[in-house]
């Protein structure tokens, strides 16, 4: 299902006209489960890492988010060095300063942490009352208020990767068939009703292939997709390509969330009846037992794209 901003807005009217009538309270829309989500961000403030941070901040407290996720390429150019590197005060603790954005960060890794010190991403879990990366590819089972079950499935892409071999993309050691047999035996045991995939890298894009950019990753394509379709998720999200898009292939919507810090504006064609922005910005979610809601959001606080997922 795939809808755009305008349909979206005029089913929201029509919900709002709905809302006037009598409801009784057994009927009452649930509240959702509100968090944020940020891709490609540490870059010491730069290029509109604040102006993003200080946004996500509002709207975080204006929907009460419970949570923030980070898809990856956490600090550029080259991950951290260590516990001790400045870059975790420069990029992160002093820029996520709003009250709204200090509850947990469910963090996954990307290719630039890859080229630093990615044990230290791991190890400062322990020194963080609110940085969560438990390991390279983990699952966490949320409840919504409703009591309906979500689990969330963080995935570690970059080993997929083939081009990062022998590169400073440190992925050697990394066993993908691990973690493939990992994902798909996680995916087959969750009995949650709403299963959400996390991953730095897309799968597929709104982006025609172009020179010096990355949009589809045929490695994904041809290694982790398979196992999303075969257990009927939904929704994947991911980061890497620096801008905001949606596309729907074969029923899964796939949604690049890579806008943290520097973007650029597109120059290929928009595919697969595609959006994209090249603007900086973030996502949230909405969700409850019934329905999925997410927005992608510019650091002006403009919704610049909507969607609805209801449950299959
Ligand atoms: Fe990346």
């Amino acid at each position: 299902m795939k809808l755009s901003r305008r349909t979206l807005l005029a089913n929201t009217a029509k919900t709002a006209a709905a809302g006037a009538l009598p409801l009784a309270p057994a009927v009452a829309a649930a509240a959702p489960l509100n968090f944020v989500l940020i891709g490609d961000w540490g870059r010491a403030g730069r290029d509109n890492q604040v102006d993003v941070a200080n946004q996500m901040g509002k709207t975080a407290a204006a929907i009460g988010s419970k949570f923030t996720v980070s898809v990856g390429d956490n600090f550029y150019e080259n991950g951290v060095t260590g516990l001790d590197d400045p870059y975790w005060h420069t990029s992160f603790e002093d820029i996520y300063t709003a009250p709204s954005l200090q509850s947990p960060w469910k963090i996954i890794l990307g290719n630039h942490d890859y080229r630093g010190n990615v044990q230290a991403q791991l190890d400062y879990s322990a020194h963080s009352p609110r940085w969560q990366l438990p390991a390279r590819y983990y699952q966490v089972s949320e409840t919504l208020p409703d009591g309906t079950k979500a689990d969330f499935f963080y995935l570690d892409t970059s080993p997929f990767i083939r081009k990062y071999i022998g590169s400073n993309v440190n992925i050697a050691g990394q066993d993908t068939n691990a973690q493939l047999a990992w994902l798909d035996k996680a995916l087959g045991a969750s009995t949650a009703p709403w299963k959400i995939v996390i991953g730095h890298h897309p799968i597929y894009t709104a982006l025609a292939p172009e020179q010096g950019y990355e949009h589809d990753q045929p490695d994904m394509i041809a290694r982790v997709d398979p196992i999303l379709r075969a257990h009927g998720i939904r929704i994947y999200i991911n980061g890497h390509d620096h801008n905001l898009q949606v596309v729907t292939v074969n029923g899964i919507n796939y949604v690049t969330n890579g806008a943290g810090s520097a973007t650029y504006q597109a120059t290929s064609a928009v595919i697969r009846n595609g959006f994209v922005s090249g603007n900086h910005g973030f996502m949230t979610i909405a969700l409850t037992g019934e329905k999925l809601d997410y927005a992608l959001v510019d650091m002006t606080g403009k919704t610049l794209y909507g969607q609805t997922i209801t449950r299959a």
